[in-house]
């Protein structure tokens, strides 16, 4: 599978070059639900040869070419990244007792898939979580860890973490939130500094959130961390400057796949022909313990402010008026069961075109959610652990590529186009070669 080679590719913030990939790298997974259970169940199957990794850039694609006529190399191969056999998964989950039962429960792979990998899954054993029914309203969470205050917590995750550490003999670690989208939050007092955040911490303040307990314990640890959910978990000052000071990668935020995915790719090709958009009405059903968590309004608000974000910085309305100066841009999502990991999303997009002519376009994606998140996960572990080998610490902006709302370290909008963010990302690949 080829990457389009887009030339010369966007100059890189000049990283010193990566420490070697050695040893093995420990994946740490908050939330070991339908996402988390098969990104590990794929990783199983394609390092024992039994399938394929698609999806994943950093396993199939390709970088330019240096020289003309020369071939591209396999970014595996040209880039120091750990390799599939390095990888050793551990996580935290209220509800899945284990790697097996996530999937099970998740329904997404089937037997045979899941039979050649169970008993390496089942091993896999969840821990107690770090659990606040307050911020999943939907989940009934009994695995939790019931110590006192939201600091003993934090301190209980970094010997978690310490703990997997040791007994799985990791040189490395990296951290991803696959945990449920947690209700909508503004950034408070609580947020602002690490100090203020630490007392907070102490004194149960109402607006600290699991997922940003699962973040400090990690940036305390030295472990880099994504957060794949739109929640607040690393998009706060306090988490910004504990990074800082811990020399720490960081990635955020809510995998891009499915409908954002789709309308990333569709606008900027609009934009490329000068065609007018109107308006764009998104609905999605989908029946998975996803959306029975984002069925609660206070959680559906955190979704929906992530999706709505991505079509202004890809059209520029202020630019063009004309074309994109009155849009009605609508998110729904709809929890129905039958529909289980199965999400349909439609898109019912009004354009318009020369003298002013309207035109629609109807897109009917019967996707599989986890089937298109799983390999995001997988790169994002390796290219945290990447940027981490190679001194790179705080937000990492070239990862805007697997997100849906990006967050980037000058506090400027990201660009959502997918193809300027797959340029940025192979910009600092390219800049990380090993030769
Ligand atoms: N699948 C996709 O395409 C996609 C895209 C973007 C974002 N996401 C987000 O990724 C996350 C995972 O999605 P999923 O489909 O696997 O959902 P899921 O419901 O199957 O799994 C989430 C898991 O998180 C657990 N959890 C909840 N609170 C927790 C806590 N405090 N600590 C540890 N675990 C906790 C739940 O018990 C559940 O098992 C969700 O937030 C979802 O919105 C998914």
């Amino acid at each position: 599978m080829e990457t389009p080679s887009p030339s010369p590719l966007p100059s890189t913030a000049s990283p010193v070059a990566p420490a070697p990939a050695t040893g093995t790298l420990g994946v740490l997974l908050p939330g070991l639900g339908a996402v988390a259970s098969t990104f590990i169940a794929g990783v199983l199957a394609a390092r024992s040869g039994l399938k394929p990794p698609i999806g994943s850039l950093s396993q199939l694609g390709h970088l330019p070419s240096r020289q003309p006529g020369a071939d591209e190399p396999r970014i595996a191969e040209a880039v120091p990244l750990a390799g599939l056999d390095d990888l050793v998964f551990g996580g935290w989950d209220p509800i899945s007792a284990n790697a097996l039962e996530a999937a099970t429960a998740a329904g997404v792979l089937n037997d045979s898939d899941l039979n050649s990998v169970s008993g390496d899954l089942e091993s896999i054993v969840a821990m107690d979580a770090v659990f606040d029914q307050r911020w999943v309203a939907r989940l009934d969470g009994q695995r939790v860890k019931r110590v006192g205050t939201k600091w003993d917590q934090a301190m209980a995750l970094i010997d978690d973490i310490e703990r997997f550490r040791a007994a799985n003999g990791c040189d490395r670690l990296v951290m991803i939130w696959c945990g449920s989208t947690e209700a909508y939050q503004e950034p408070s007092e609580v947020h602002q500094t690490l100090a203020s955040f630490e007392e907070g911490l102490k004194e149960d303040d109402d607006d600290i959130s699991p997922s940003q307990i699962y973040a400090y314990a990690a940036l305390q640890s030295g472990v880099p961390y994504a957060n794949g959910a739109p929640n607040l978990s690393i998009d706060l000052p306090c988490m910004e400057e504990l990074a800082a000071e811990r020399g720490v990668p960081l990635a955020g935020k809510d995998f891009k796949t499915g409908q954002t995915l789709m309308k990333t790719l569709i606008a900027p090709g609009l934009k490329a022909r000068m065609l007018g958009l109107r308006g764009w009405y998104s609905t999605n059903i989908l029946g998975n313990r996803d959306g029975e968590v984002l069925d609660d309004p206070a959680n559906f608000r955190t979704k929906e402010s992530s999706k709505l974000g991505v079509l202004d910085t890809i059209l520029e309305p202020e630019r063009h008026p004309e074309l994109y100066g009155e849009i009605d841009h609508v998110v729904r999502i709809n929890y129905y069961p039958p529909r289980g990991d199965n999400k349909e999303g439609w898109d019912a997009i009004d354009i318009f075109g020369w003298l002013g002519y309207p035109m629609e376009i109807k897109i009917d994606f019967s996707c599989r959610d986890s089937i298109l998140a799983a390999p995001l996960v997988l790169d994002l572990v390796l290219f945290l652990d990447l940027a981490a080998r190679a001194g790179m610490s705080g937000i990492q902006d070239w990862l805007s590529f697997y997100f849906k709302a990006p967050q980037t370290s000058d506090g400027e909008e990201a660009s959502h186009d997918l193809f300027a963010q797959q340029r940025a990302l192979l910009g600092v690949l390219d800049g990380l070669r090993a030769d």
